[in-house]
């Protein structure tokens, strides 16, 4: 923190390749062949991706852009699964030809990628995304819903075009699905689905997925915290695999699934330094630290663990515990971590520990009020910048002035009037 400032993300190179070979091994145990494409989305700092695609990874992508990401990093074409309601022309044309994973999203889409595929003049192998109700999971605005015969219909679609090949089924159900249950609900109904397409002379290359699964987090509704309530990659796996196979048509397809937070989460913690400890008229403590919602949006939906460390020295080991209130440093109501937060008494300079916050906060980070802090990576002891704290002209170098509103100080000072 001393070299790189404060707040910093920490980012744990071990963590990261321990949940990726943890969740392998749970699937590829219940079931003969399995892939893992990793959610861009979810957190797509150029190193993140780079530890999982040396670990195998799929990247699964849902627009140009992260495409773009993937490609930068030098990941194949047919190493990308293109999800998404937006896939603009000139991108789904370059996928096409680089041979990605397409999941058609709407009927739209499809048109459009028939379109491309004849004027290509070749036959695009594609798979639809579908949504169903499973339990309380009801995602309908994505894909072709099951129940109301969308899905069905979309497949005859694909099936009966001259351009197109229908090698796959895409469905994600939602995200942090703390019920393994419901993953084996939607197996069943999918490998029903695939039965259904025998007679229509389809064999799938691929079945997939999606996410969703829960990390290491609280979620502020939840009864139970994370230790408790988060299911292991083995009761996921258990709940889908046995279904999947017991229901599935032969030859059995490779089974994808496409995780975010349940890999990256607890790979990332954010050291913040105390800023300023205030008594509310309300008679709570607030503590001021130093890094915001700009941040860690994701503190809309978890309640995060947050530990004090020991650097300013005013901590001390049985130190008597008071709840505070959590506050930001942005001159904004809304700039609020957590209320009632059992810590030990504190002062400026202490540093707190966020723990597990590498899911969605980067990537949805801005620079609201304060630019973003740096990001190192530690592996074995070592500590390695993988992204430097925003400056002032990296913020600017998109920004155009126009000659005629350049700012020149006037000569004079304008007069006070009495
Ligand atoms: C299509 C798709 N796949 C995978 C994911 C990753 O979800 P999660 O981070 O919950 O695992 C998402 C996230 O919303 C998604 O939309």
């Amino acid at each position: 923190m001393q070299s790189y400032g404060s707040p910093l993300y920490v980012v744990s190179e071990s963590v990261l390749r321990r949940k990726y070979a943890e969740l392998y091994r749970a699937f590829s145990l219940r079931y003969p062949s399995i892939a893992i494409g990793y959610s861009y989305k979810t957190n797509y700092l150029s190193a993140i991706c780079s530890i999982l695609h040396q670990e195998g990874a799929l990247a699964e992508v849902v627009s140009g852009f992260e495409y773009e990401i993937a490609e930068s990093l030098g990941v194949p074409g047919n190493q990308i699964i293109f999800n998404g309601p937006l896939k603009r022309p000139a991108e789904l044309t370059k996928a096409i030809s680089q041979g990605a994973r397409i999941h058609i999203d709407s009927y739209d889409e499809l048109a459009l990628i028939e379109e491309i595929a004849q004027k290509l003049g070749r036959t695009v192998p594609v798979a639809i995304r579908m949504n169903m109700t499973v339990g309380p999971l009801a995602w309908d605005r994505f894909g072709f819903n099951l129940e109301d015969g969308q899905a069905m219909d979309a497949a005859h679609r694909v099936i009966s075009s001259p351009w197109l090949k229908l090698v796959g089924l895409h469905e994600h159900l939602g995200t942090f699905v703390l019920d393994p249950d419901l993953y084996r609900q939607m197996a069943e109904k999918l490998a029903s689905f695939a039965r259904s397409l025998i007679e229509y002379g389809v064999t799938l290359e691929y079945l997939d997925i999606g996410g969703g699964y829960a990390s290491h987090n609280t979620l502020h509704d939840q009864w139970l915290p994370a230790d408790y309530a988060t299911p292991t990659f083995d009761q996921y796996a258990d709940a889908i695999c046995p279904t999947l196979i017991k229901n599935l048509p032969q030859p059995l397809p490779l089974l994808i699934m496409e995780p975010g937070r349940a890999l990256v989460d607890e790979a990332v913690q954010m050291l913040t330094s105390v800023v300023s400890v205030r008594n509310m008229t309300s008679g709570q403590k607030g503590v001021v630290i130093d890094a915001g919602v700009n941040l860690l949006s994701n503190v809309a939906w978890y309640r995060y663990e947050i530990r004090a460390a020991t650097l300013a020295g005013s901590i001390s080991a049985g130190s008597i515990l008071e709840e505070v209130n959590i506050y930001g440093p942005l001159c904004m109501n809304i700039d609020v971590l957590q209320h009632k937060v059992a810590l030990p008494p504190l002062r400026a300079g202490d540093v707190l520990i966020i723990k597990n916050v590498g899911a969605y906060n980067f990537t949805q980070s801005t620079q609201f009020i304060q630019p973003r802090p740096a990001i190192v990576l530690i592996n074995e002891g070592e500590v390695e910048l993988i992204r430097v704290a925003e400056n002032m002209e990296y913020i600017k170098q998109l920004d155009k002035v126009p000659q005629r509103l350049q700012y020149k100080p006037k000569q004079k000072a304008p007069r006070a009037k009495n």
